[in-house]
C-alpha cells in the first residue's frame, strides 16, 4: 500500500455465490459451483494484489458482500479474511440458515466486527413470495448464534412492499425485528425490474399495492424511531449510544473513494468509476493470466460527482457542507423548498453555508432531491 492520501480507505469484496436465485434479486449473483469457489478466490485476491497502491496505508472500512458471502466454501471464506488490510469496521453479509457456530466463529476468527443478516419478512407466507430459504426461525437462531459469538454489531435487512404484505404485517416484521434488539435495521422498499420473473408474476399486484408505500414508509420510521433508533439515512437505522451507523456505507454516502474487488464489483477512484464485468469465467480467467479483470471504466466530470454527492448526502441526517457543490444546487428551488418546509439550509461549523431535508423533505426523498438539482 502506498501513502497517497488520495488513496480508498474503503474496500468492497464480492462473493457472489448462492445457494439459488432468489426471483426479487437483481445482484450480481452464481448458483452453487462449489468447484470454483476456491479458483474464484484466487482470482479476487490477486486482484486486491495489483490494486495495492489503490488503497490508503489506513483501511477504515471492509464490506464482504454478495450473493451470499457466507456459502463460500469455508476454507475460500478463511483466506478472503486472512488477506483483508486491518479495517476498523469489517462488515460481512449472511444469510441466516448459513449461520452456524463454526460460521460465526470463522468470521470472528478473521476479524469481521460486524454482521449483516437478511432477514427480509418474518411471514412465511411472504418468505415463499420472496423465495426465501431462511423461515423467521432462521433468523432468530443466528442472532443469538452471533451474539453467542461475542458479535455487537448486528444489523437486520428487512424489505417492505412484498405482494400481499398487509400493514399489520409490516407491524409484526417491525416487531420481531425490534424483539431482537439489532444494532442496526436497513428497511428497503421492495424492488421489481422490469422484465424479470418476479415482476411478470406479480406486476400487478406490485403497481395496486405502490399508491400505499409511502405511507408503510412513515409506519417503519415512526415505529423505529419510537424505539430509539436512530434515522440516520432513508433507509437505515440505530441504535444509539456508541456511533453504530454502517460506517462502509457511510464512506457511498459521504462521497469518499472506495476499492471493489470481484465481479459486478464498483470502484470509484477520484475521478474514475469502474464496473468490473458479471462474469465469473472472464474474470478468473484474466487474473490467471496476470491481466486486470474485464471492465468498464467512466470518466466523472465534475458535476456529475457534485450531483451525485447531494443525492447520496441528502439522505443523511446530518447537514450537507455545499461548498464546491453550487453548480450542482438549484438556488431557486432551494428557497422554494424550503419555504415549503421540505429543507433547511443552515451554516455548518467552518462557517459555510450546509442542507438538510426536513422530515418531511425526507419522507417525499428522491422527488425532493431531483428538484434540487441545479
Ligand atoms: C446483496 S443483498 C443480499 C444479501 C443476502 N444474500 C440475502 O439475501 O440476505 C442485500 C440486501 O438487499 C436487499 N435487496 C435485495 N434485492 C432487493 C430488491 N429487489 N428490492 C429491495 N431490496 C432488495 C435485501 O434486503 C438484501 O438483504
Ligand atoms: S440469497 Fe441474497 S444475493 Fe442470493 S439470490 Fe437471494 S437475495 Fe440475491
Amino acid at each position: 500500500m502506498t501513502g497517497d492520501a488520495g488513496a480508498a480507505r474503503h474496500l468492497y469484496v464480492h462473493l457472489p455465490f448462492c445457494v439459488h436465485r432468489c426471483g426479487y434479486c437483481d445482484f450480481v449473483t452464481v448458483v452453487g459451483r462449489q468447484d470454483q469457489h476456491e479458483a474464484y478466490v484466487d482470482a479476487l485476491l490477486a486482484e486486491l494484489a495489483r490494486e495495492a497502491d489503490s488503497l490508503a496505508d489506513t483501511v477504515a472500512t471492509v464490506f464482504i458482500g454478495g450473493g451470499t458471502p457466507t456459502f463460500t466454501e469455508p476454507d475460500a471464506l478463511r483466506r478472503v479474511l486472512a488477506a483483508l488490510p486491518p479495517a476498523v469496521e469489517v462488515s460481512v453479509e449472511a444469510n441466516p440458515e448459513t449461520v452456524t457456530p463454526e460460521l460465526a466463529a470463522l468470521l470472528r476468527d478473521g476479524g469481521a466486527n460486524r454482521v449483516s443478516l437478511g432477514a427480509q419478512t418474518f411471514a412465511p407466507r411472504l418468505l415463499d413470495v420472496l423465495d426465501r430459504v431462511a423461515g423467521p426461525d432462521d433468523v432468530r437462531r443466528a442472532v443469538h448464534t452471533l451474539r453467542d459469538a461475542s458479535f455487537d454489531n448486528i444489523s437486520l435487512d428487512l424489505v417492505y412492499g412484498i405482494p400481499g404484505q398487509e400493514p399489520s404485517d409490516l407491524s409484526h416484521d417491525l416487531a420481531e425485528a425490534l424483539a431482537l434488539a439489532p444494532e442496526h435495521l436497513s428497511l428497503y422498499e421492495l424492488e421489481a425490474k422490469p422484465g424479470t420473473r418476479f415482476t411478470h408474476a406479480w406486476g400487478d399486484e406490485l403497481a395496486r399495492q405502490s399508491e400505499a408505500m409511502e405511507g408503510y414508509f412513515e409506519r417503519v420510521v415512526e415505529t423505529l424511531t419510537a424505539a430509539g433508533y436512530r434515522w440516520y439515512e432513508t433507509a437505515n437505522f440505530c441504535l444509539t449510544g456508541r456511533d453504530l451507523r454502517a460506517h462502509h456505507n457511510l464512506g457511498y454516502w459521504q462521497g469518499h473513494d472506495y476499492l471493489g474487488v470481484g465481479i459486478g464489483a464498483v470502484s470509484t477512484l477520484g475521478g474514475l468509476r469502474r464496473r468490473n464485468g458479471a462474469s465469473i469465467g472472464g474474470y478468473v480467467a484474466a487474473l490467471a493470466a496476470g491481466d486486470e479483470p474485464p471492465r468498464e471504466l467512466e470518466q466523472l466530470d465534475a458535476l456529475t460527482k457534485a450531483q451525485e454527492r447531494v443525492m447520496l448526502g441528502l439522505r443523511l441526517d446530518e447537514p450537507l457542507p455545499l461548498a464546491g457543490l453550487e453548480a450542482a444546487i438549484d438556488a431557486a428551488a432551494v428557497a422554494r423548498m424550503t419555504h415549503g418546509g421540505l429543507a433547511v439550509t443552515g451554516v455548518g461549523a467552518d462557517g459555510a453555508e450546509t442542507l438538510s431535508l426536513t422530515g418531511r423533505g425526507r419522507f417525499l426523498g428522491g422527488a425532493v432531491t431531483v428538484e434540487l438539482l441545479a
